[in-house]
């Protein structure tokens, strides 16, 4: 008898234990969609920038004019590529980390407007991607106490990782190209992108999506600053410098999967994907892909758009590949998403990222 009362009162004590024991798998587990963890530069920052002093900022209107309808320091009229991936992926939209009291259950976004893989790049104005890596750790630490080690792998592992790194390390105001070879300079700059990956990948991160860089010599804000004469090219001073990038990024994404033990990837022909729409707008519902939507003087691409700049806005964004003069308009971040999510080889390879999403990793 005794007994009996003894194990009815130790379950009624231990129940809401018991539940709160097994809700943590409910948020965490099995049920709960792989999160999405982004890093990188403008393409995809969705306001970091907007947390910390630099010149470096969009947070004034007319950006996020469209879908938002009020600046987020997000470098467009509307969405960006990681916000259309996170939609695709039953995600709500993942927070800038730099964001006070953010939540991490569905992953976090780190990348920061003028970044890139070296630490030189915009030194000051920026979250570097090595910076990025270490707040990634300080996230997955946070992680390694609320769920246990065990669990908080899982999650991890089941993540995806995206990046858009590399195009500001290979611009004109901040690259120190003349001091190394470009082949030396395209391993710096690649060596310090695969170690933040692996630094990702020893804890625990198993899925990565990845852009190759654009000609950016066809943006307006290139076109603008061109001289006359040299109409119709997309080539610049670093147009070769990418070109190796490209063709390096290719090759040591192979050599990764490789060397670590259930590392995937997904690859996007981001050059490729954006010459296509550059040399033939219509065929992508675009009625302007040289003149940039906001922005000054030719091609609107010089000064910058909104703020206190002197600028113009066009009526309808979705006619133009270009927001301002060096980011895409937000129906372009979306056809780019969408060929990410789902396109296939030459273009996105050897998965797309609704494949990577679904893989299932130990
Ligand atoms: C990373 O970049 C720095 C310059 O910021 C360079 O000195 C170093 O060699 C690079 N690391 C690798 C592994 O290439």
């Amino acid at each position: 008898m005794a007994t009996t009362w003894f194990y009815i009162y130790f379950l009624a004590l231990i129940s809401p234990i018991l539940l709160i024991i097994l809700n943590l798998p409910s948020s965490f587990g099995e049920k709960n969609p792989t999160s999405l963890f982004i890093f990188g530069d403008s393409l995809y920052d969705a306001g970091n920038n907007n947390y910390f002093l630099t010149p470096l900022r969009v947070n004034h209107w007319p950006y996020g004019e469209t879908y938002f309808h009020f600046p987020t320091g997000r470098t467009s009229n509307g969405r960006l590529i990681p916000d259309f991936i996170a939609e695709y992926a039953k995600l709500p939209l993942i927070p800038p980390c730099l964001q006070p009291g953010i939540s991490y259950n569905y992953g976090v976004n780190f990348a920061s407007l003028g970044a890139g893989a070296l630490q030189e790049t915009n030194k000051g104005s920026v979250i570097s991607l090595n910076i990025q890596l270490s707040y990634f750790k300080n996230v997955e630490k946070n992680l390694r106490h609320k769920l246990g080690g065990e669990e908080a792998k899982r999650f991890l592992s089941k993540a995806v990782y995206i990046f858009s790194i590399g195009t500001n390390d290979y611009n004109s105001k901040t690259t120190p190209i003349p001091f190394h070879s470009q082949e030396e300079y395209v391993g710096m700059v690649i060596g310090n992108l695969t170690n933040v990956i692996k630094g990702i990948y020893n804890k625990g991160g198993r899925k990565f999506g990845i852009l190759n860089l654009v000609a950016k010599g066809c943006f307006p804000v290139a076109r603008a600053l061109r001289s006359a004469g040299s109409e119709g090219s997309c080539m610049d001073e670093f147009s070769t410098a990418r070109k190796l990038h490209n063709t390096a990024l290719s090759k040591v994404l192979v050599e990764l999967e490789r060397q670590l033990k259930g590392f995937k990837y997904s690859e996007t022909d981001f050059y490729t994907a954006f010459s296509e729409r550059i040399n033939n707008p219509s065929k992508y519902g675009f009625k302007e892909a040289k003149t940039a939507c906001c922005g000054s003087g030719p091609y609107r691409g010089l000064g910058g758009c909104g703020g206190n700049n002197k600028y113009e806005l066009c009526d309808t964004p979705d006619d133009y590949l270009f927001f301002d003069p060096a980011h895409p308009s937000e129906k372009a971040n979306e056809q780019f998403a969408k060929l990410m999510w789902s396109g296939n080889s030459p273009l996105i390879w050897p998965y797309n990222l609704k494949t990577l999403f679904e893989l299932q990793t130990q």
